[in-house]
């Protein structure tokens, strides 16, 4: 099922003599980690598209159509308030809507009720209150 898979993004492939490489992502099955440990959870899952900063340049971000948002200017993006509610609602993938179309971040909430449903809550917030460390 998509759910139990996706994620764990490689970036592979500079094919030889271009200049540009452009970088592929690939999906597998989703990486354990500690439900306690935040920066760890945002360094497996978050980063590649991200960035290990937040600020929206990971590795992988060029392959998607959509530019990864800067985790760093959630508050400078709302008024100086970090919209804790909207960005956990985000994280988990309670908002999509059909009518919006796909969107390019996984939808967090099923893979982490693959690793263990109980904690998925637990994931969820820890990493939202992450990325409101970042905020500069
Ligand atoms: C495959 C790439 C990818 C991965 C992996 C990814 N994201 Fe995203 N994220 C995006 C993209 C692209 C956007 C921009 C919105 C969209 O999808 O249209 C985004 C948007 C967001 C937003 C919305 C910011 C705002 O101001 O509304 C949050 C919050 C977020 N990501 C958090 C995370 C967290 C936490 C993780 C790890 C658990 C994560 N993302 C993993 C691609 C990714």
């Amino acid at each position: 099922m998509v759910r139990d898979l996706v994620v764990a993004f490689a970036i592979l492939a500079f094919s030889a003599g271009t200049a540009l490489a452009q970088p592929k992502i690939e999906k597998g099955p989703i990486k354990p980690t500690s439900a306690a440990d935040p920066k760890a959870m945002f360094t497996t899952y978050c980063a590649v598209c991200h960035g290990a900063e937040g600020k929206g340049n990971g590795p992988a971000a060029s392959a998607l159509a959509k530019v990864p948002a800067d985790l760093t200017k959630i508050n400078a993006r709302n008024g100086g308030k970090f919209p804790d509610v909207r960005i956990r609602r985000y994280i988990e993938g309670l908002d999509e809507v059909a009518a919006h179309g796909t969107r390019d971040m996984p939808m967090w909430g099923g893979l982490f009720n693959s690793l263990n449903r109980d904690t998925t809550q637990l994931r969820i917030a820890a990493l939202a209150d992450y990325l409101k460390s970042l905020q500069q």
